[in-house]
């Protein structure tokens, strides 16, 4: 399953393009579904790599699934046959940890095994289980899986050192069922939080605050079904962007939610695009070459780290200099080596890369590494001279719903090499 992709770079990007479902949004959603014997109703699924990944890991745990041939699913956890995550599905990904606070508030029990780190970092899941250990679950670790007990969860009061987007969706999930009122401070404030919190509350949890740094979620005997929307990718949307952005192109997303990109579409304006936005769509057109921009990474409503490394591709043909620096991962630069491929020309201090923009950039064979680093390379590709191949792009495929014909709707040349 070794494909390429095969991009020619030099066209503009025009036209309209639909988002598709947010990867980080389905994924705890998905597994919220164990959090009722009803059936959970879905729609707007994307079908990506790591979406069909959970559906399995969820069809192992017992819950009966039915997709349908376009974006919905339906799932019923009535029965819950085997109250774990395996190691070789959590190791190719790590959002299985997903599924622990969900088990644990609904079957008492949960063995769910501890995500190795990933390219871009160790991804610690402590605070997960400093969590759940709060709300009076028995956790230990044994023989790299997670061995968690609990009668029935109390609400706690939980304080979070660092703010954690899984951390906040797995112990809000646990609340839901838990005896009392849970407060999490100091919470993950991502749309992707609030998305599977009214999705929860259509499954009759009583939650206040998501969005907010701190979420009061007074526990319920049961949850029962519901039927729900998944919220756009908000990442795939600036992915788009940034590549009409480098193009000098005018393209307008469809099926888009403005209101989650503030950060980013303020970065763009200051690059030089025109963005107009209604309330579901946004259309960005460019008429000169981009100006380098500086950002920091930081939690939402700040510039998200997973906009980093496509911004980084944006500064590399930028007219000026570019200070990028990540502050949630520790080994978020793995795109840096590939761009030098490219021609990019990028120093890395510490935390911080500095770009200098060059005029053009060469084309190469360069290889993805991870999902978002590879994306920066989609992008370079784009607008470097000749044919640039790009190696080991299951990675894209993890969280790029069509990427190959979306680009080349918009009239970009990007085939895939079987
Ligand atoms: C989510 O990862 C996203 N994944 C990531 O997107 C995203 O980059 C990240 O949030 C930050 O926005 C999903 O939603 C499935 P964190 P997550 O817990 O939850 C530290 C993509 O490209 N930390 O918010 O794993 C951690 O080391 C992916 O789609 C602890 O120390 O990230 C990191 O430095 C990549 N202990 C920081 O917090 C913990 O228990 C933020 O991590 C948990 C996290």
């Amino acid at each position: 399953m070794m494909d390429k992709l095969a991009i020619t770079g030099g066209n503009r990007l025009s036209g309209s393009v639909r988002m598709s479902g947010g990867k980080n949004a389905a994924l705890p959603i998905l597994c919220a579904s164990l959090l009722t014997a009803d059936t959970l109703h879905l729609t707007n699924l994307p079908r990506l790599n790591d979406i069909s990944t959970t559906l399995t890991l969820l069809g192992h745990v017992g819950v009966r699934i039915s997709l349908d041939e376009q974006d919905s699913v339906s799932l019923s956890a009535a029965c819950l046959d085997r109250l774990e995550a395996p190691y070789d599905l959590v190791k190719t990904m790590r959002a299985s940890i997903l599924v622990l606070g969900p088990l644990l508030a609904r079957a008492g029990e949960a063995r769910v095994s501890l995500p190795g780190g990933c390219a871009i970092g160790s991804r610690p899941v402590d605070l997960h289980i400093k969590g759940l250990q709060a709300m009076g679950a028995e956790i230990t670790i044994e023989h790299g899986y997670i061995l968690a007990r609990a009668t029935r969860l109390q609400g706690a009061r939980i304080f979070m050192d660092t703010v954690t987007v899984t951390g906040t969706e797995n112990l809000m999930m646990a609340a839901a069922l838990a005896d009392g009122t849970t407060i999490l401070e100091n919470a993950a404030r991502e749309p992707e939080i609030v998305d599977l919190a009214e999705c929860l509350i259509a499954m009759g949890a009583d939650i206040q605050g998501h969005g907010s740094d701190t979420i009061i979620i007074r526990g319920r005997e049961k949850l029962h079904g519901a039927e729900y929307r998944i919220m756009p990718d908000r990442i795939e949307s600036g992915t788009y962007l940034v590549a009409a952005a480098m193009t000098g192109g005018d393209i307008t997303l469809t099926d888009a939610r403005p209101d989650t990109l503030d950060a980013v579409i303020e970065k763009l304006r200051e690059a030089g695009a025109k963005i107009s936005c209604t309330s579901d769509s946004i259309s960005l057109s460019m008429t000169r070459r981009p100006a380098s921009v500086n950002l920091r990474t930081a939690p939402y409503p700040a510039f998200p780290t997973d906009m980093q490394a496509q911004f980084m591709a944006l500064n590399s043909i930028a007219l000026g200099v570019g200070k990028v620096t990540e502050t949630i991962f520790e080994n978020r630069f793995m795109h840096v080596q590939e761009l030098q491929r490219l021609g990019a020309r990028i120093e890395i201090d510490g935390n911080m890369a500095i770009v200098y923009g060059q005029e053009s950039l060469q084309a190469a064979t360069v290889m993805a590494t991870d999902l978002r680093a590879s994306a920066s390379l989609v992008l370079a590709g784009l607008v470097a001279d000749g044919e640039t191949v790009i190696d080991r792009i299951y990675h894209l495929d993890r969280g790029y719903e069509r990427l190959e014909e979306k680009f080349n709707q918009l009239g970009a040349k990007v085939r895939r090499i079987r």
